[in-house]
């Protein structure tokens, strides 16, 4: 493995945009050293192309084999299509490194070159600027130098975090699907600026600054979250009576509920495309 190694993206996506995107912004890689590539949608892998400057190769077999590093990001249902088209061309002493949500490292390796190093990864959509968080776990035959260059890939986008493989479908249901979840709250919180009165616009720069405080209060500080909305709330003072009505309408009930039913459905995915 070089120092400076290639790649190919093989699903040319929103996550490979993102990926894309945060890599290549933050100077991590250059565009000559990506190749990307689509099942049938080549228009857009030349859109990506020009916006990027990453290579659309003439030659995608070779393209697969000659990657230091074989990224699959196409979506699950896909992936036993995927690896049966490209699997063939990839051998040992190549890293793959799947962002599929749902897939094992044995179903990949299961269809690749005996002791081909296999590395999964969850990260999220915040990896466009710069603030994913990305989960990676080792399979079979990935060693430690292979977790280190998917982290180091991974860090350029954000912070990485390593856990055991039966934790992927949880950080699925956590932060694969918790940009989703801000945004719903942020929504519910400008809708609520909005229906005492506020503009719109108003609403919305008080909401996203509120959120960025908080963020960074928390990020800072290091204090912990509960102790943080406790000095924000007084007895019998504003914020306490909005908390009480969050508690008696179960908000963090709902919210546990809410990644515990993403990490079933990421398992159920999984499990009905292993079946495959
Ligand atoms: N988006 C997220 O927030 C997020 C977060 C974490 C993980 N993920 C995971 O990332 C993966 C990709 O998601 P996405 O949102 O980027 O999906 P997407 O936008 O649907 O992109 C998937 C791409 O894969 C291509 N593809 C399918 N079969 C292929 C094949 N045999 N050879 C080459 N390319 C092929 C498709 O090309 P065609 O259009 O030509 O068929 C499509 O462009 C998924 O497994 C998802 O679970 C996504």
């Amino acid at each position: 493995m070089t120092d400076r190694p290639t790649y190919c993206f093989i699903g040319a996506g929103s996550m490979t945009e993102a990926l894309l995107s945060g890599l290549l912004s933050r100077g991590m890689l250059t565009g000559e050293r990506i190749t990307i590539m689509n099942r049938q949608n080549h228009e857009r892998v030349r859109q990506l192309a020009r916006q990027y400057g990453v290579i659309l190769p003439a030659d995608r077999k070779s393209a697969v084999s000659q990657a230091d590093i074989v990224i699959l990001a196409i979506k699950p249902k896909d992936a036993a299509e995927a690896l049966e088209q490209w699997g063939r061309y990839i051998r040992p002493g190549q890293r793959v490194i799947s962002v599929i949500a749902g897939i094992s490292t044995s179903f990949i390796e299961e269809r690749l070159a005996t002791g081909t190093a296999v590395i999964r990864a969850m990260p999220n959509t915040s990896g466009t600027v710069g603030l994913s968080a990305t989960a990676l776990c080792p399979g079979l035959y990935a060693e430690e130098a292979d977790l280190e260059e998917a982290a180091r890939f991974f860090s350029s986008i954000g912070i990485t975090v390593v856990v055991k493989e039966e934790d992927m479908d949880a950080v699925t249901g956590l932060s694969g699907s918790g940009p989703a979840y801000i945004y719903y709250l942020v929504e519910a919180l400008e809708k609520a600026g909005v229906s005492m009165g506020l503009t719109p616009a108003v609403s919305r720069r008080l909401t996203l600054q509120t959120l960025l405080g908080a963020a960074k209060m928390l990020q800072e500080t290091g204090e912990d979250p509960a102790e943080l909305r406790r000095k924000v709330a007084s007895p019998g003072g504003t914020t306490m009576a909005g908390l009480e009505t969050l508690a008696q309408h179960k908000f963090q009930d709902a919210l546990i509920l809410a990644v515990q039913q993403a990490r079933r459905r990421s398992l159920e995915l999984g499990r009905s495309t292993a079946g495959k």
